[in-house]
């Protein structure tokens, strides 16, 4: 038993205080919804969830590295085949940058088949002497700034399983059946991309691996080996509507253990992290990877607490520390808590997510982030390990395949003005596929072996 399993049912969450939960106006339809939940088979399964928490152990050790992204709130309107392509795409370009400079596995997930659920600064927004409810997600209400589409609605969670479903479903066939291919690996970079600096360095590592391919197929070995053929993309979201994630708790018939199988990886958010509330109560039982997500102003013996209730035998593997600490803050505010993790001797993967601190409004209003400020809050991430001899093991993006106009810079150098040229997001700006492979290569010269 790796998990801390006193007192804890899948439902005992419900005695503790769960911020961020919708108020939903009708109580029989969401009775109704998440009975329907509990009965539908699980979008994940345990077996799949263990292999994650092996290979994020051996990210403990910097033996592995994760590459976790996607967007920040999936829209239902965007689950499309091409969208999940495109991103599924810039995953694996990514993912194939990080491991021929770093030489070892990347652990793919994705912000993706769940993450539609979002914490909001405020329950209400207001428009011109208007007050809404705040937009939380499609799994609760939509964006669209009138009354009706603010009220919550419950059989938007049967939705947001549909849409999950649906998503895995492609994912599953384009990384099993081929696309994911390293064979394919060319065929991967996008045609906005082609013909940038960051596409051409892409094509000069494709092509290499291309001939590796050929010499390996050449000395016997077929390209028609798992390891060549396929790949694996893992899934994960915020463990946000508590209802939602409890519906789609499962006992592994295997272990007996308790999953929650409507991702293999799940994480707390900065806002719903109290030790005593609910969303930590709920996950210390299910024996999922978790990440925790962090901000400048956290308290250490919070974090500490946090780690002792979710992972009692600290298990590599379970916990991801996710550090969202700004780049003004990060250098001050990392090394302490690098420091105190290291003392207390916690298996810990550490991600850098270098957006949720970088937020800022642009003249013209729109919500964007700045890729410089992006890429020195990694740099100075990457330096804090180095200095106090700790392991960077992994990031986290918000990013999108699409040829989006979301966060500034980047080689193209997107200015202020430009934002408004092609922002799609209902929530974060994201990083495009270009600025996305750009970083990409950034990170690779950090951690080349
Ligand atoms: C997010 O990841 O979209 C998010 C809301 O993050 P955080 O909890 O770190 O603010
Ligand atoms: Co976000």
């Amino acid at each position: 038993m790796t998990t801390n399993q006193n007192n804890w049912t899948k439902s005992s969450w419900k005695n503790f205080t769960a911020l961020q939960q919708p108020n939903w106006p009708d109580q029989d339809g969401v009775d109704n919804v998440l009975a329907n939940l509990s009965l539908l088979p699980p979008l994940v399964f345990a077996g799949e969830i263990r292999s994650l928490k092996e290979v994020l152990a051996k990210a403990v050790k910097g033996d592995a590295f994760l590459l976790q992204g996607g967007d920040c709130s999936e829209n239902f309107s965007s689950v499309t085949a091409p969208n999940i392509r495109e991103t599924l795409k810039i995953l694996l370009q990514m993912a194939v940058v990080l491991t021929y400079a770093g030489g070892k596995p990347v652990v793919k997930v994705g912000r993706i088949a769940g993450q539609f659920a979002k914490p909001r600064s405020s329950d209400t927004e207001t428009r011109d002497g208007v007050t809404l409810p705040s937009y939380r997600g499609d799994m609760v209400n939509e964006a669209e700034f009138a009354e009706k589409c603010r009220i919550p609605n419950p059989k938007f969670m049967l939705k947001g399983y549909n849409m999950a479903a649906s998503t895995l479903n492609l994912l599953r066939a384009f990384t099993r059946g081929g696309f994911g291919s390293l064979q394919r690996v060319q065929a991967w970079n996008q045609e906005f991309v082609e013909h940038s600096p960051m596409g051409r360095s892409y094509d000069r590592i494709a092509k290499q691996i291309d001939q590796a391919i050929r010499f390996m197929g050449t000395i016997g070995i077929p390209p028609d080996t798992p390891q060549i053929n396929q790949t694996q993309l893992f899934t994960s979201h915020e463990a946000l509507l508590l209802q939602y994630e409890e519906a789609l708790t499962r006992k592994d018939t295997i272990t007996g253990d308790w999953y929650d199988c409507s991702a293999h990886m799940l994480w707390i958010g900065e806002r719903t992290r109290q030790v005593d509330g609910a969303h930590v109560e709920f996950l210390r039982g299910v024996h999922n990877p978790i990440g925790i997500k962090i901000g400048p102003t956290y308290e250490l013996d919070d974090i500490k607490g946090l780690i002792e209730v979710l992972n009692p035998e600290n298990e590599a593997g379970r916990i991801t520390l996710i550090c969202r600490l700004g780049v003004k803050k990060v250098e001050k505010v990392l090394p302490p808590l690098l420091r105190e993790m290291k003392h207390e001797g916690f298996n810990i993967v550490w991600s850098c997510d270098p957006m949720h601190a970088n937020t800022y409004t642009a003249t013209s209003g729109l919500k964007t982030r700045s890729f410089n400020d992006i890429l020195s809050e990694i740099t100075c991430f990457f330096e804090s390990h180095w200095s106090e001899g700790t392991i960077p093991g992994g990031v986290h993006f918000e990013m999108t395949g699409n040829n989006v106009t979301e966060c500034t810079g980047g080689a193209r150098n997107i200015n202020d003005e430009e934002l408004a040229n092609n922002y799609l997001t209902t929530c974060d700006p994201r990083l495009n596929a270009e600025q996305s492979l750009e970083v990409a290569f950034q990170i690779a010269d950090m951690i080349r072996s």
